[in-house]
This record gives structure tokens, C-alpha cells and sequence, in this order.
């Protein structure tokens, strides 16, 4: 039985009070689900930044051949970045065996403060089975910290968060211990689970980025354990587990 806390905004978050937790951090649009996709596209890791500023430094501390910057604002690339946020971006070709230093509006500030934890996961729809599975395994409570819009709630990320708290349900005897937060994002996901995507051309980022002509990442966000890996924070670097030597991914139950 895991009690559930869940942070609908960023700004309920102590980062003191995760100290020793299991978090799994939700950026749908676009933050969680871009990592997600770097690294299993091979990417060696990506460095979250708050700023664009403390990206550049960084960045210029890293060997230049090995390094890339990706990220956003407004939703689109940032200027003298390689790439910008959107998944689809992050292919093998551009990423493999790179460092991301990486910077967005809400997503990379958010993954930051939750460095105190224990285990820090980056969820998405794409990967939600393989960070269930991960929180039911090692974990003895959990905290979900959903990044909203510049500091607002955020549709896609409540739906997110109440897919992962029915899976973390399933097979309980008994109800988990839910707080209201949880509770809400619960009935949010039973809402809206049977069109995810349509949920996501539905709220306020998403009508905005398809606005912007990203309306392709919809659908790849939209996909449900579409990319079955567990980026993780070391060290302030979002990297796969490595087990035996490889890099894990986690196998998808048959039905969701
Ligand atoms: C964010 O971190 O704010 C989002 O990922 C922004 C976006 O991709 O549009």
C-alpha cells in the first residue's frame, strides 16, 4: 500500500520535504516525454538547467563535439540552440552519445528541484507502465510533481498523474491512501482516458503548440508506454538506469 501526495503546481513543492522520497515528475507537453525520447534514442544524458543562462555556461564547460543544447521557450527553439522541444527532434542521428544540456519553461526547472530525493523518475504517458512498475518495486511512498504552465495547473499533466496513480492501484486489495490532489487527478484520468489524444488537442498547451505547427508531437505524447525507459536523476544528470552493464528498459504489460 503507497500513499500517494500530489503536487497539481509547482509551486506547493518544498524540495526540502522530498528528501529521501521516490518522485516521478510529469511534463506531458513537452519536457518529460522529449528526455524520454533522447534517451532512448541513445543520448548519454541530459542535463536540465533552470535558466538558458546557466545552460550556455554549462554547455561551455562540456566538450564541444559531444555536446548539444535543446530546449524552448514560448514553445520554440531557443536562439543558438541545436535543437529545440519537440520529441521528434531527438532522433538517433542527433543524439546518440551526446549531452543534452537542456532547458525548458517549466519541465527542466521542475526535474531540478526534486534533486534531494531518493529515486527522481521522469514520466510521461510514453513510459508511465515501466515508472509504475519502478514505484510499486522500490518504492514505500511516492510524490508526483506535475509541472503545469508557467507555475498554473495544466490538464495533460493532472491526467498523467491519475494514469499513474490507477496503475499504481491495480491489484491493491484496498483503495491507496489518496490525498485531494490525488483524488482529483484520479477522477481527471477516468474522465479522459479513453482519448488521451484527444485530451491533449483539447487543453490549453496543447491547443497552443498546435497552434505553433507541433501537432505531430501530440500524437507522439499522447502515446501510452510508446517508449518503455526510465530516465533517472544522477548527479543532477537525467540518464537510463544502467543494469548489467545495460542500459534498462522496462518491458510494458499487455494491457494498460
Ligand atoms: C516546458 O517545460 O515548459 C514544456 O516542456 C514546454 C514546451 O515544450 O512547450
Amino acid at each position: 500500500m503507497i500513499p500517494v501526495r500530489t503536487y497539481l503546481t509547482p509551486y506547493q513543492v518544498d524540495e526540502l520535504a522530498l528528501r529521501g522520497k521516490t518522485v516521478a515528475v510529469i511534463d506531458v507537453l513537452r519536457a518529460s516525454t522529449t528526455v524520454i525520447a533522447a534517451l532512448s534514442n541513445g543520448a548519454r544524458e541530459v542535463i536540465p538547467t533552470p535558466t538558458v543562462e546557466a545552460a550556455a555556461k554549462i554547455a561551455g564547460h562540456l566538450a564541444g563535439d559531444v555536446t548539444i543544447r535543446g530546449g524552448e521557450r514560448n514553445g520554440k527553439i531557443i536562439e543558438g540552440f541545436s535543437l529545440g522541444n519537440s520529441p521528434l527532434e531527438y532522433s538517433g542521428e542527433r543524439v546518440r552519445d551526446k549531452s543534452i544540456v537542456y532547458s525548458t519553461t517549466n519541465g527542466s526547472s521542475l526535474i531540478l528541484r526534486a534533486k534531494y530525493a531518493l529515486h527522481t523518475l521522469v514520466c510521461g504517458f510514453v513510459n508511465i507502465n515501466a515508472v509504475a512498475a519502478f514505484v510499486k518495486a522500490n518504492a514505500s511512498e511516492v510524490e508526483i510533481l506535475c509541472a503545469g504552465n508557467a507555475g498554473g495547473f495544466a490538464l495533460e499533466d493532472a491526467v498523467c498523474a491519475g494514469m499513474l496513480v490507477h496503475l499504481l492501484n491495480e491489484g491493491e486489495d484496498e483503495p491507496l491512501p489518496m490525498s485531494d490532489a490525488t483524488l482529483a487527478a484520479h477522477s481527471l484520468y477516468r474522465g479522459y482516458y479513453k482519448n488521451i489524444l484527444r485530451m491533449l488537442r483539447q487543453c490549453e498547451h496543447g491547443k497552443f503548440l498546435d497552434g505553433l505547427g507541433f501537432a505531430d508531437d501530440l500524437v507522439y505524447c499522447a502515446g501510452v508506454d510508446t517508449v518503455p525507459v526510465l530516465p533517472f536523476l544522477d548527479d543532477n544528470m537525467l540518464r537510463l538506469r544502467k543494469v548489467n552493464g545495460h542500459r534498462e528498459s522496462v518491458a510494458a504489460p499487455a494491457t494498460v
